[in-house]
Parts: C-alpha cells; structure tokens; sequence
C-alpha cells in the first residue's frame, strides 16, 4: 500500500487556499494528522477520499493517478467525514444496511458483520432505536460502524473522537489498533493525546502545509532538552506567558508549575522529559 501526493494545492477562491504545494507519501500503518483550527487536515482529507478535486497536483494510490480514477480509490476505501451527516428516521441497523447497499456490500456475511461492527461500538442495545434519538457520540460511533462496513484497505477519519467520552475513545483505539495491520489509516486532530498512544506516524500541518512528518520519536526529537517547568506566582503568569512558550500550568497552593519551552531555562528550572504535546506546541508557534 502506498498513497502518493505530490504537490497538490486546493485553491477555494482567487486568494484563499485550502492547501499548497503539499507533499507526502504514506504507507500501511496508523498516522496522525495533526494540526490547529484551519490547517487545511479537512481539505487534504476530502481530496484523498475523493469527495473534492485538487487544484493542482495528483494523489496516486498504488501508482493509479486517484484523480483522475477515483473509483479506484472508493472501493477501497472507508471515510468518516467531519460533518458527518446521518438519517434521524432510521436506526442504526437500518443505515448500516442501507450503506452497504451503496457501497456494494452485500451477501450472507453483511448481517453478521453488522452485529460485529455495533457489538465493538457498544451500539448493540440501541441498533433498533431511530439515530435521531442519539447521543454526539453514539451518532459518531454509527459513523465509525459505517467506516468499516466494506473491510477498507485505506481508511480515512476525520476528527473521530469528537464527542466520544474516554472510555469510547479507549474502544475506538482498539478497534483502529485491530484493523491496522494491512491497512492505511489516517486520522486527524487538533488534540495530540488522540493520537500518540496510536500513531506510528504523525504529520503536523499548518496553513495549508506540512511543517513536519515522521515517527514520533524525530518530531520529539526537535524539543529534546527545550522542555522545562518552574514555579511562579499567579499574577506572574501573563508576563512569563510573553517572554516563554508555555506548554501547560497546574496549580500547586497559591503558586503556579509552569511548563514550558527555552532553548535557555530561566533560574530554578528544572528540565523535564519531552513528548508529543510539546513537539506540536512548539512546531505550529514557531513556524
Ligand atoms: N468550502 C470552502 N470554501 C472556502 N474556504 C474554505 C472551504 N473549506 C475550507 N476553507 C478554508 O480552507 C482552510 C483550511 O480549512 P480546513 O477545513 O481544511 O481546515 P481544518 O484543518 O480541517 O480545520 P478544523 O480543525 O477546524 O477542522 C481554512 O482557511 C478554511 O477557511
Ligand atoms: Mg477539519
């Protein structure tokens, strides 16, 4: 498996881009597509999914130009758009059912699959209730459920966790875990804990670009020895907020554990191991 594109802009008017001159390769495994409000992961996505065409550019899937063939791509693949639109009136069984209609699923598996899929999504008890009657995150889950229906090879979710409580996104990442084997699954977020403990790879974009992608060891890599905390004053906090990057605070009495981002540490600093979190901080402030 391999998902090719090659300098692919997406221009929505004459001085707004979706995306320029954007440039990855992706093969099987899970990445993680991160990146702030208006990155530009939505309109990468849709053009892998084939739902919009680039405006320059061309996506090759296994060598097939996926622009130009896109049915070469939708046979393969599962998507999950962000606004993920859903028929109130049927339940879940019903939309499930009707999905594998247009997706050409069919035989005496579809029904046990099915079952399989709302079992691993916990909707089983709520599979003959209308969707109108759901929950966000149930509604999500039948999204997901719809994902996997056709046993996808490329598998594409846009911002999935949206509106799932911990103990679904715990179950969401099984079920991604499971099914990553042979697979190209790309997730996106703008929130890094969705992904690190599942991202083999992770690319960070912003304004329509990629600044960085690899394993997430390299990305960490670039904050390696930048990462400090200290304790302030609570009234200190907006000045050191403009003299520091700041990662995150925690309260500790009256005072404040700052953490935060220097090539140089200020005075009672101590260094603290690097992660993820940091990596994206300081990668989409910076650039
Ligand atoms: N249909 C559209 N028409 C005009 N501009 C658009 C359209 N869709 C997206 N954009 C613009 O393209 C840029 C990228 O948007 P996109 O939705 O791809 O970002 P995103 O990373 O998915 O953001 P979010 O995290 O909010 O979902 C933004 O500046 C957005 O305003
Ligand atoms: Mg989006």
């Amino acid at each position: 498996m391999k998902l090719e594109i090659q300098n692919i802009s997406k221009r929505y008017s004459s001085n707004i881009y979706g995306i320029s001159d954007f440039s990855i390769t992706i093969e099987k495994g899970i990445l993680g597509l991160l990146g702030p409000n208006g990155a530009g992961k939505s309109t990468l996505l849709k053009m892998i999914a084939t739902v919009n065409k680039p405006t320059k550019g061309i996506i090759c899937l296994n060598k097939n130009n996926i622009v130009k063939d896109p049915n070469y791509m939708r046979k393969q693949l599962g998507f999950l758009p962000q606004d993920f639109g859903i028929y109130p009136n049927l339940n879940a069984y019903e939309f499930l059912t009707y999905i594998a209609a247009m997706k050409g699923v069919g035989g005496h598996n579809l029904k046990p699959r099915i079952t399989h899929l709302l079992k691993g999504l916990n909707l089983i008890d709520a599979a003959k209730k209308p969707i109108g009657t759901y929950s966000g995150g149930m509604k999500q889950r039948v999204g997901i459920a719809q994902v996997l229906l056709n046993n996808p090879t490329i598998v594409i979710f846009d911002e999935p966790t949206v509106g799932l409580d911990p103990e679904e996104r715990v179950r969401f990442r099984n079920l991604i875990s499971d099914l990553a084997n042979d697979c190209i699954v790309i997730l996106s977020s703008h929130i890094v804990s969705d992904i690190d403990t599942i991202a083999d790879r992770v690319a960070i974009m912003k304004n329509g670009t990629l600044i960085t992608h690899g394993n997430q060891e390299n990305i960490i890599q670039k904050v390696r020895n930048k990462v400090f905390e200290t304790t302030i004053k609570k009234e200190q906090l907006s000045i050191f907020k403009t003299e520091q990057l700041v990662v995150s605070t925690s309260r500790k009495k009256n005072q404040l554990i700052v953490r935060y981002i220097a090539d140089n540490p200020i005075d009672n600093s101590f260094e603290k191991e690097a992660n993820l979190e940091d990596a994206y901080l300081y990668l989409t402030k910076m650039n």
